[in-house]
């Protein structure tokens, strides 16, 4: 059994793509796979499919219904905002330990590759007093850290790098998941961030088109993993 925590420099960089492709890979391949989502907010329940549990969902070939993402997204908030603030618009707070528990519970029970995909970037705030790093050192996960090729991705990402040093976590891979209309090209948003992060690997995906894709960058990432 392998767990690997993904997150990223930060929301909408590719989370929840890089993680979907992965898992067509590993079911391409006929390795079992499975991925929980633990916290989402802008969730609508009308428009699941388009939800991140939804995409995963999706990508696993399970049922897109409400018990499967309760199943792996049990954290659900309707305001498209940190979790924190989220929970705080319904009167809630999330439970930081129920969450760890919720993921080593989902980790002892898997018996193949487990993907946890994370909420926004490193240091999203999930309680008053932790946030999504907290998470991912209670447990002890290899990271897929996802970039951009936004401007603005190269410091966010080497400073992503330094906080999660801090930690001794381990960084699996870097993925480079190309920004729609990015003015830095792919291979130089790699060969740069390769430069400052020294025996750690990097890959990089070109924007594609067809979300469904088996490009063979993720064959690459799964061996890294
Ligand atoms: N390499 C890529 N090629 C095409 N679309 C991408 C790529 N990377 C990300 N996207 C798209 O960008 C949007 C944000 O990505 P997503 O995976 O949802 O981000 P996150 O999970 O980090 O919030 C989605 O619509 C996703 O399909
Ligand atoms: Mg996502």
């Amino acid at each position: 059994m392998t767990a690997i925590f993904v997150s990223a420099t930060g929301t909408d960089v590719g989370k929840t793509f890089v993680t979907s492709g992965l898992i067509r890979h590993y079911r391409q391949d006929e390795r079992a796979v499975d991925a929980i989502k633990p916290l989402v907010s802008g969730f609508d329940p009308a428009t699941l499919e388009a939800s991140d549990p939804g995409a995963l969902l999706t990508a696993l070939g399970r049922p897109i219904t409400l018990e499967e993402a309760q199943r792996i997204s049990p954290w659900r908030f309707a305001a498209p905002l940190s979790p924190d603030m989220a929970a705080a618009r319904e009167g809630r707070a999330i439970d930081f330990a129920a969450v760890t528990e919720f993921c080593r519970a989902a980790i002892a029970a898997c018996r193949s590759h487990l993907f946890i995909e994370g909420i926004g970037g490193i240091m999203v705030p999930l309680d008053a007093s932790h946030t999504v790093l907290d998470l991912i050192t209670q447990l002890r996960l290899p990271l897929l850290l996802v970039a951009g090729t936004y401007v603005g991705t190269i410091s966010h990402t080497l400073t992503a790098l330094q906080v999660l040093a801090r930690r001794n976590l381990d960084i699996a891979a870097i993925v480079v998941s190309e920004s729609q209309d990015s003015a830095a090209g792919l291979d130089d948003t790699v060969a740069t961030i390769a430069r400052f992060s020294d025996s750690i690997d990097v890959v990089g995906i070109p924007r594609l088109t067809d979300a469904a894709s088996t490009h063979p960058a993720f064959a690459r990432i799964a061996q890294l993993l």
